[in-house]
């Protein structure tokens, strides 16, 4: 078997054959296969796709390609979720802690930020001393013992995703629909969970640009999923707009921690409500009424607060960052961000406000690079917001004031100010 001719049959739009996919992942894993042949292959995929037997195969040979993770010793059935990147996306650090007050097992391997977006990982370091890296077997323990655990995927997990991922993103073969199902599936089916929660992110922040294009996504995954014997559901959230008020790490976690304090933003509260109570559903728990009911009593008594402590306790983080959010890491230096003309914020380029926190530090330019915990971006009004000229729209913050001008401008250049008071949905789009 050849590789070139493998792209050149994918060129001409046939399906690929099981023997001929194993052949590719195996052998780009393995180091046989160089990153320009298969950056052809992946180059062909982004312009013909794949058949739903090809993707079946290519997510299992991806899954497969590392360690298998045997959560079976966890009681109960184990729930994970997953979302398709977001910016200003602190949604597992509330979700989760609501799912354990409940009765759920979660038990979930999270991803840092990626370009524009940001990562659950980043945003759990910026708490101190809180470890990501853990053993299975503590990570087992764990979850048995409090209902929760969040740690970075291991080295040894879908080592195909990896390599694959990293040179997606620097060949423009990152937004496609066979791609990125396959990337996000072949983690969850080695992560392990029995049932797995997928917010499939639609809107000018997300690598989804329209709901069609989310909705075949979604699919696409909940069917892999379910032939793997797994329990999915994915619901279509909207990005076109950043989520809650903070972005940035330290900054999110503080949004985190007023939200389960039940003073958190609407939008991002009901969002985190509704997905908790999916979950809860997935992982057997009750019915969704019922479970809308638990998650919402969890929240207000102060027993999914009481879990991220927890968390953060046996991960040998500081918890008495929950009572005061002064230990955690702020820019030093700050802008605020003034309206440019009077009327209503009509639309937010999100993927812009996302580069404009990265550009204040709260992100990687380059693959490893550092991060500024305390640098990124309050928002002061969102879409829908009136705005009168001179108001404060946002407060950006950095640890180096010679990044404000470059991400001010960018931030504003986001932000478009009409007379007419736009249309606001709901954040929650659909359910597949
Ligand atoms: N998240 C992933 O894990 N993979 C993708 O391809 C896109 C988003």
């Amino acid at each position: 078997m050849r590789m070139y001719d493998i792209i050149l049959k994918k060129r001409a739009a046939l399906p690929l054959t099981s023997e001929e996919i194993h052949f590719v992942i195996s052998g780009y894993v393995n180091g046989d296969i160089p990153d320009y042949q298969v950056s052809a292959l992946l180059m062909t995929i982004v312009f013909n796709g794949m058949n739903k037997d090809e993707l079946g195969t290519l997510t299992l040979e991806m899954a497969k390609s590392g360690h298998m993770v045997d959560l079976s010793s966890i009681d109960g059935v184990t729930v994970d979720k997953h979302s398709t990147g977001g910016v200003g996306d602190k949604t597992t650090l509330i979700i989760a802690p609501l799912v354990a007050a409940c009765g759920g097992k979660v038990a979930k391997m999270s991803g840092r930020g990626l370009g524009h977006t940001g990562g659950t990982i980043d945003k759990m370091e910026s708490i101190p001393g809180l470890q990501t890296e853990m053993k299975q077997d503590a990570f087992i323990e764990q979850v048995n013992r409090i209902g929760l655990a969040v740690i970075g995927q291991s080295e040894g997990l879908a080592p195909a995703d990896k390599k694959l991922y990293a040179l997606r993103d620097v060949t423009g073969t990152v937004d496609s629909i066979p791609l990125i199902a396959s990337s996000v599936m072949s983690k969850k089916l080695a992560s392990g969970a029995q049932a797995i929660l997928l917010d499939v992110k639609v809107g000018s922040g997300a690598f989804m640009k329209t709901l069609d294009d989310a909705r075949q996504l979604a699919q696409a995954m909940v069917d892999i999923g379910k032939a793997n014997g797994r329990f999915v559901k994915a619901i279509l959230t909207d990005m076109d707009r950043p989520l809650g008020h903070a972005i940035g790490n330290a900054l999110e976690i503080r949004e985190v921690i007023d939200t389960l304090k039940g003073n958190g933003p609407e939008d991002l509260t009901h969002e985190c409500l509704v997905m908790a109570a999916h979950m809860l559903v997935l992982g057997k728990i009750c019915d969704y009424d019922t479970a809308f009911e638990r998650v919402q009593q969890a929240l207000d008594s102060g027993a999914a607060l009481e879990r991220l402590r927890l968390m953060i306790s046996a991960q040998g983080g500081n918890a008495r960052v929950l009572n005061d959010d002064g230990l955690l890491p702020v820019g030093r230096y700050t802008r605020d961000v003034i309206a440019q003309s009077n009327g209503y914020i009509t639309h937010m380029n999100t993927e812009q406000c996302g580069v404009a926190s990265v550009m204040l530090g709260a992100g990687r330019t380059v693959k490893d690079g550092p991060i500024d915990y305390g640098a990124g971006i309050v928002m002061h009004k969102k879409t829908g917001d009136a705005v009168s000229k001179a108001d404060v729209i946002a407060t950006l913050y950095a640890g180096d004031e010679s990044l404000l001008d470059g991400a001010e401008k960018t931030y504003i250049d986001a932000i478009t100010i009409d007379a007419v008071a736009p249309g606001v949905s709901n954040t929650i789009l659909g359910i597949v």
